[in-house]
């Protein structure tokens, strides 16, 4: 339709995605990031296993995956970011496009802490290469993580290496080169992680991890560790918050948006489980506790490499590979407010880069900072970097989806929609679009806000 007309103009200095490939690649290259190696194994670690990872895989068939769909979608249709792409697309004067500001404090909330686990993952890179953090010992291996978190000048020096690489990436407009790096690293991350599986299946108590992991336990869920999980299925999609609208609007004319959203779900959850594969066995092998929290895997999987051949080297080539995954996760973050600067207060990209550095400065170096220095100063009982986290992947991210999922259902209406996913009607999916038209329109907004409301303890009386 009109979509490739008069809107063009405010595409035309960004990069498009070139092949169908890259757009897979890039999509998949936003969500698979730490989520997998670092979130999804340590939440599921501290909520009890198999039930709450079954809770996270319907979240994400059920929930995660319409949004992804609709937001794809939006942005194509719109070929803008997100503020943008809802003030388009909406037929009313409602502010639709306050969602696409929501979007952009979640980016920040997010950008804020997994710079800094980013920064954990450079530092054992460094780690790795002298050999220090690799043993079977719990005690060597929290104690090596320990003195790099508690350090508040490390903490800071990684992480704004990190910002600075990535930012120096964006601004140079090499994009395209990236995306080529990380379709040529991520087979070899996932040819790693599947290695670390048959060593870590080898353990002596790889059973009990295996149990853990695979065997639900239904007695192990409270209405917190649902939310948690429905959180974690947005973060890991990365989705609610306009990131997958902006890479829809990079997306081919051509590129068929149920199939690709379909197949970068796929490819994401077997990473997560690839990676809690490699991990729980070795908890219960060195008696690791599957509650330790953010630094589950930062702990266990040194472990796992010192019952390798040549282990030290494979643990460099880890967090070196993660440290890829964690860059394309974190282009994608930023590009959602670059976009928003560079497209609306037309200004060139460099320029929207360093303002949005800049603006990340003070809550990144919060969040470095409440491991350490700061770690005193919590709000409701939680750490400023555990409070980003809480709020991003618990409130913001879900209360973007419903506005999300109300908008497509309720305001965009199924002409427009159909014809988005349908691409103009080339695409014979009509049957598919309506399935997840009708669960964006009824059962997603509903959903969400009923696990919302429980997890948040709004049905509790009293206590
Ligand atoms: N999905 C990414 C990960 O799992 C994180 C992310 C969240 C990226 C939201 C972009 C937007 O690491």
């Amino acid at each position: 339709m009109k979509q490739d007309g008069n809107t063009q103009g405010a595409v035309a200095p960004r990069d498009g995605f070139s092949s169908r490939f890259g757009v897979f690649a890039a999509t998949l290259g936003s969500a698979v990031g730490l989520g997998n190696l670092w979130k999804v194994p340590y939440m599921t670690g501290a909520n009890g296993g198999a039930a709450f990872l079954l809770v996270y895989l319907l979240a994400t068939l059920l929930i995660g995956l319409p949004v992804m769909m609709a937001e794809l979608s939006m942005g194509r249709k719109s070929r803008a970011n997100a503020i943008t792409t809802l003030q388009k697309l909406s037929p009313s004067q409602a502010p639709w496009w306050l969602v696409g500001v929501l979007g952009m404090l979640a980016a920040f909330l997010i950008l804020a802490f997994y710079s800094e686990v980013a920064a954990w993952i450079f530092a054992y890179i460094a780690k790795a290469i002298s050999g220090r953090a690799i043993s079977s010992d719990p005690a060597v291996t929290g104690a090596e993580l320990a003195a790099l978190i508690g350090d508040p000048m490390q903490s800071l020096l990684w992480q704004w290496l990190v910002l600075g690489l990535i930012g120096g990436i964006l601004m140079f407009g090499v994009t395209k080169g990236i995306e080529a790096v990380a379709k040529r690293l991520m087979p070899l991350l996932f040819v790693l992680l599947v290695v670390l599986c048959a060593v870590s299946l080898t353990l002596d108590e790889a059973g009990a991890g295996l149990a853990f992991l695979f065997k639900p336990d239904l007695s192990e869920l409270t209405t917190a560790s649902v939310l948690a999980a429905m959180g974690l299925a947005f973060f890991k999609l990365s989705v609610g918050m306009g990131t997958m609208m902006t890479y829809g609007s990079y997306f081919k004319a051509d590129q068929d948006i149920p199939l690709t959203a379909f197949r970068v779900m796929c490819a994401d959850i077997t990473v997560s489980l690839l990676a809690g594969i490699a991990i729980f066995p070795a908890v219960f092998t060195f008696g690791f506790v599957p509650e330790a929290g953010p630094s589950l895997v930062f702990i266990t999987l040194p472990a796992v490499f010192s019952q390798l051949p040549f282990g030290q080297v494979l643990m460099v080539a880890f967090f070196v590979l993660a440290a890829v995954a964690a860059t394309g996760a974190l282009l994608s973050l930023l590009e959602v407010p670059i976009a928003i600067l560079h497209e609306r207060l037309h200004i060139s990209r460099p320029r929207a880069t360093l303002i949005t550095l800049g603006l990340l400065a003070l809550p990144a170096a919060a969040a470095a900072l409440s491991q350490n220095l700061l770690s005193e100063l919590q709000v409701a009982g939680m750490t400023l970097f555990t409070l980003f986290d809480y709020l991003s992947s618990n409130i913001v991210l879900p209360l973007g989806g419903i506005l999300i999922a109300i908008f497509v259902g309720w305001r965009w209406g199924w002409p427009a929609f159909s014809d988005a996913i349908s691409n103009g009607g080339e695409l014979r999916n009509l049957r598919l679009a309506r399935v997840v038209f009708t669960l964006l329109k009824y059962l997603t907004p509903i959903l969400i806000l009923l696990v919302m409301a429980s997890g948040l303890g709004v049905f509790q009386s009293g206590a």
